[in-house]
């Protein structure tokens, strides 16, 4: 009969059939397995096959269904498995990975938390507040009266339509922070951003950062103070290192002084830093003024401290010689990858 003829015709072509790339087994696919392909004519035949022979029709058909199938998925496996080594054939597994590229640390954060350790090795706390202050805690609790150069539109960043919101302009604003909400005795250090509304050089920013040091109790004398700036400046610039405290004024200091440490002029970069001097300037520190005690309502009477302020900046650029403030903030990253050999 013909149409058996036909299904053994098929049959051996499918057998024989090895469709190596992905055309072929498409070829393969529309011609037995495809919406017209050429078995489904094969059922139409159905109604010439003798009743006897029609079961044996219908399974030889069903069974050359199967063997299409079988073969396209066996050879689809087979080609995909074969794409899958070309594609790793020239690739060297046992290369290392490429690196992950490693974050560093700004030379602000590394000098800041230096300082912070130094601090925190003998008590100090941390205490972190907000950069955007309002005008008592920035100056009137610091005994800065309304009329002082320092609350100058010049200096100071005021919130638009605000005169009493601001850009803090120094760290001593969290002296006011912190003593109208701890009962001494205190001992915190404060470090963060500050603003002041100035003219970018080299030298100098509008944003920079301080380390703010408040310490409060019964009978803290200058002498207390002296010994732990002293002490700060030899974990920080060496164990020989010399200071000088320098009089001075600070509104919230009585007495007030500033601090230098001893660079020498020996290189290039500190005799820059140091304008030839030697001495770079780092703090400012004072006892604290009645006044602000009062003002936080602590009593003077029965106590006493001292405050400091510390620039970061001065001592970041003298520490990996940066010779330009402004490439702090300005966050090229082929500046800042300098420092990721630095922890
Ligand atoms: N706030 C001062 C400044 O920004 C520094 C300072 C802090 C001085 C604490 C004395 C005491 O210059």
């Amino acid at each position: 009969m013909e149409a058996f003829n036909k299904i053994q015709e098929l049959l051996s072509e499918i057998n024989g059939a090895e469709p190596t790339d992905k055309e072929q087994l498409e070829t393969f696919r529309i011609r037995f397995l495809g919406t017209k392909n050429i078995i489904k004519p094969l059922f139409g035949e159905m109604k010439s096959v003798p009743n006897d022979r029609k079961k044996e029709y219908g399974q030889a058909l069903n069974g050359l269904k199967q063997a299409a199938e079988e073969k396209f998925n066996a050879r689809k496996e087979a080609l995909e498995a074969s794409t899958d080594e070309a594609a790793y054939k020239d690739m060297d597994l046992s290369l290392p990975a490429a690196p992950i590229q490693q974050g560093s640390r700004h030379p602000i954060s590394i000098v800041m938390n230096r300082m912070i350790d130094i601090f925190e090795k003998i008590g100090f706390v941390v205490a972190e507040e907000r950069e955007i202050e309002d005008d008592w805690h920035n100056f009137t609790a610091m005994n800065t009266p309304a009329d002082h150069p320092a609350r100058d539109m010049q200096d100071t960043f005021y919130l638009k339509d605000s005169t009493t919101n601001l850009l803090r302009t120094h760290t001593s604003s969290v002296q006011a922070r912190v003593m109208t909400t701890q009962k001494p005795p205190i001992r915190i250090i404060a470090p963060g951003r500050v603003y002041r509304n100035e003219t970018i050089s080299a030298r100098s920013h509008c944003q920079f950062h301080q380390i703010e040091g408040l310490y409060i109790d019964k009978d803290v004398s200058f002498a207390d103070m002296k010994q732990t700036l002293l002490y700060f400046a030899r974990e920080m610039y060496g164990p020989d290192t010399d200071i000088r405290l320098r009089p001075s004024y600070f509104p919230f200091t009585e007495p007030s002084a500033e601090m230098d440490v001893w660079l020498g002029t020996d290189t290039p970069a500190t005799k820059k830093l140091t304008k030839g001097t030697g001495w770079l300037e780092v703090l400012g520190c004072g006892m604290v003024d009645p006044n602000v005690l009062k003002n936080c309502d602590i009593d003077p009477e029965e106590y006493t401290g001292y405050a400091f302020g510390i620039g970061i900046e001065r001592t970041a650029m003298q520490n990996f010689n940066i010779s330009d403030i402004r490439l702090l903030f300005e966050n090229d990253v082929r500046f800042l990858k300098q420092f990721s050999a630095v922890i």
